[in-house]
């Protein structure tokens, strides 16, 4: 009985939390996190600022940093870290944030 009403309440308060997480984390946002340090949270500041790019552009921008020397800027190796998918997924999140 006790494990019984232990179990009813941890499902309770699991719920709501879960809901949120899911609502505020989409697969997107936790890639492009990674960019959060030096462009700013969601994109907005840092180097250069990342949020409000098309999301066709920055992928593709992207995919031109892959191709790149390594050793020319810390961009470049970074972008080859991500498959296409991935880029498109935080490209578009990317996309999705206001300036
Ligand atoms: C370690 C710091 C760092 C991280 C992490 C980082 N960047 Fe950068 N990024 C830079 C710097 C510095 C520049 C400017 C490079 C230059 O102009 O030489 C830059 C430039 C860029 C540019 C070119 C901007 C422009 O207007 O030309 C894009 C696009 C970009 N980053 C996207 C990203 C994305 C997307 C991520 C995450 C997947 C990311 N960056 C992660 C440091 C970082």
């Amino acid at each position: 009985m006790k494990s019984l009403l232990a179990f009813a309440c941890a499902a309770a308060l699991c719920a709501p939390v879960h809901a949120q997480t899911v609502a505020t984390s989409p697969d997107g946002r936790l890639l492009a996190s990674n960019c959060f340090q030096c462009h700013g949270t969601d994109g907005r500041g840092g180097f250069e600022e990342i949020a409000g790019k098309s999301a066709e552009g920055l992928y593709s921008e992207l995919k031109e940093m892959q191709r790149k020397p390594a050793g020319e800027n810390l961009m470049f190796p970074h972008a080859r870290g991500y498959t296409d998918a991935q880029l498109r997924a935080l490209a578009g999140y990317l996309a999705t944030v206001r300036r």
